[in-house]
């Protein structure tokens, strides 16, 4: 088996991507969504593997606990654009899910989504997270993840990062794509990883009442424990511990799952110039990050 090699990124119908989510283009746009299917889209970063733990356990913590304990997260909520060597692609495995509704994870920007998803009314679900951290994150991932590009120093990943050059684009184009679909697209909930932490159980409730889901206290109060950023991180079924091209030694995927850790990365110089240019990219008043709680 060939040792994973980390990817190049190219121009992508405007988006910088790379051949790892490319690779089953036409049959993601071909992609037959059901009615009730859940599409869970982030940023990279943003709090995917978290809320994609909630949803399973708010629709599938009922059954045997052998689906939480034997299968890993990854797997139960596939990622549909995902295709690298030696593993199941996305839409394979999002084809063959047998559980109903079927969670699929997908980084996409909005334009991005398969038309059958907006054709069957499909609920969604968007996490954005500030973009100081969700940086910071997305750094210290790609420094890990050996399929990822070689993300180079962090002063020349910010300057990316403000360029939008790196997978999956523009996180500015992202969140602000995403906040404008919410307008007319009525079965988007969109929501925010600083809120999670701020309060889980309330997010919890609103996802609940998004999904039409009546969630009993018990119930509530596993997914609030199952959902701890330290039982995630020491459960091998969600801690990405098993995925193939990570490097924990590294850094691990489950890291420090805090508001606020942009604070050990910034100078002061460059919080400065990105500050003077987030002001620019971002005009909308309605869309609002806090980068401290
Ligand atoms: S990915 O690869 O895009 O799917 O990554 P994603 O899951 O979106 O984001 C990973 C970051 O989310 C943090 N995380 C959590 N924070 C708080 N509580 C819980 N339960 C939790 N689960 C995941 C994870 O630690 C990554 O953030 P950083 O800042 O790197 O720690």
């Amino acid at each position: 088996m060939d040792p994973p090699s980390r990817a190049e990124m190219f121009d992508f119908h405007g988006v910088c991507m790379t051949q790892n989510f490319t690779n089953t283009w036409e049959s993601v746009q071909n992609f037959k969504a059901r009615p009730d299917d859940i599409l869970i889209a982030t940023y990279p970063k943003a709090g995917t593997t978290w809320v994609s733990n909630i949803l399973d356990l708010l629709h599938f913590g009922w059954m045997p606990s052998e689906r939480q304990t034997t299968i890993p997260l990854y797997d139960r909520v596939p990622f549909l654009e995902i295709c690298v060597p030696n593993m199941h692609s996305g839409i394979d495995q999002a084809n063959n899910l047998t559980t109903s509704p079927r969670l699929i994870k997908t980084h996409f920007p909005v334009q991005f989504v398969p038309e059958s998803f907006w054709e069957q009314k499909c609920k969604m679900i968007y996490v954005a997270r500030n973009a100081k951290d969700n940086m910071v994150s997305y750094f210290h991932f790609e420094c890990m993840s050996m399929v990822s590009p070689d993300p180079g120093s962090w002063s020349s990943y910010m300057q990316r990062f403000m360029k939008g050059k790196l997978v999956f684009g523009s996180w500015y184009d992202h969140v602000k794509g995403w906040w404008e679909k919410k307008r007319t697209y009525p079965n988007l909930h969109y929501m925010f990883y600083e809120d999670m932490v701020e309060d889980t159980g309330r997010e919890i409730d609103q996802l609940s009442s998004f999904l039409g889901l009546s969630t009993s206290a018990k119930e509530k109060e596993n997914i609030l424990n199952e959902v701890l950023f330290d039982n995630m991180k020491k459960n091998k079924m969600t801690n990405y511990s098993s995925f193939p091209v990570m490097d924990f030694k590294i850094s691990p995927f489950m890291r420090k799952g805090k508001v606020g850790d942009w604070k050990n990365h910034f100078t002061v110089a460059q919080n400065e110039e990105f500050d003077e240019d987030y002001k620019k990219q971002m005009k909308d008043p309605t869309l609002q990050f806090r980068t401290e709680i």
